[in-house]
């Protein structure tokens, strides 16, 4: 949990029963929408990560880029998308995952990082934590370091992030 978790998670709304009948959505619009939620969760990540010395952002298509590029100029890094398969334009390296039904997979620029380069995975949410650690390989196959993944909201009756830290990698959410 962070400095302003409770706070935040007021803020997002529940969607019952969307996309389908069932599923309680968790919607970040609210967050988003309120400038002061807004900056407050921008600067929850930006306080925890002021001192970690990161080379870059990596942010997961499509949510992800919302909370990743503020928090990349604000701590004065670059920022890397991670995009769903087919929509970057140059060489790029891939990592399929599993969805509840069929697959997906995610692409990044064979160029987007440095050897060793310190690198923050960020998306809006981890449900069963299949899109972030796919992510996260696709960082470590590029020569990356992943110093930490961050969420906005991490589902953990999921699994996911317990998953993710199986793999090795810290989880950061500001909510759970
Ligand atoms: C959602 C969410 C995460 C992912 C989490 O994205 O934004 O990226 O699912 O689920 P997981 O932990 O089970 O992998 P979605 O695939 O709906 O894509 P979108 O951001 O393009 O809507
Ligand atoms: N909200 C947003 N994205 C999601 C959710 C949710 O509740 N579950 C899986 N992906």
């Amino acid at each position: 949990m962070s400095i302003y978790g409770d706070y935040i998670k007021s803020v997002i709304r529940t969607v019952p029963d969307w996309p389908q009948p069932g599923v309680n959505f968790r919607d970040i619009t609210p967050v988003l929408q309120n400038r002061s939620a807004f900056r407050k969760l921008i600067d929850s990540f930006v306080h925890r990560y002021q001192d970690s010395e990161l080379d870059a952002i990596a942010a997961i298509d499509a949510r992800g880029f919302i909370i990743g590029a503020p928090v990349a100029y604000e701590l004065g890094c670059s920022f890397v998308p991670v995009r769903k398969k087919g929509k970057l334009p140059f060489k790029t390296i891939s990592e399929t995952y599993t969805l509840e039904y069929g697959e997906s997979a995610v692409e990044l620029h064979s160029d987007a990082f440095r050897a060793n380069d310190r690198i923050l995975v960020m998306d809006d949410l981890i449900a069963t934590g299949g899109t972030m650690l796919a992510a996260a390989k696709l960082i470590q196959r590029s020569g990356g370091q992943v110093v930490e993944t961050a969420t906005i909201i991490d589902l953990p009756e999921l699994g996911g992030s317990q998953k993710i830290q199986e793999a090795g990698h810290g989880v950061f959410a500001v909510c759970t």
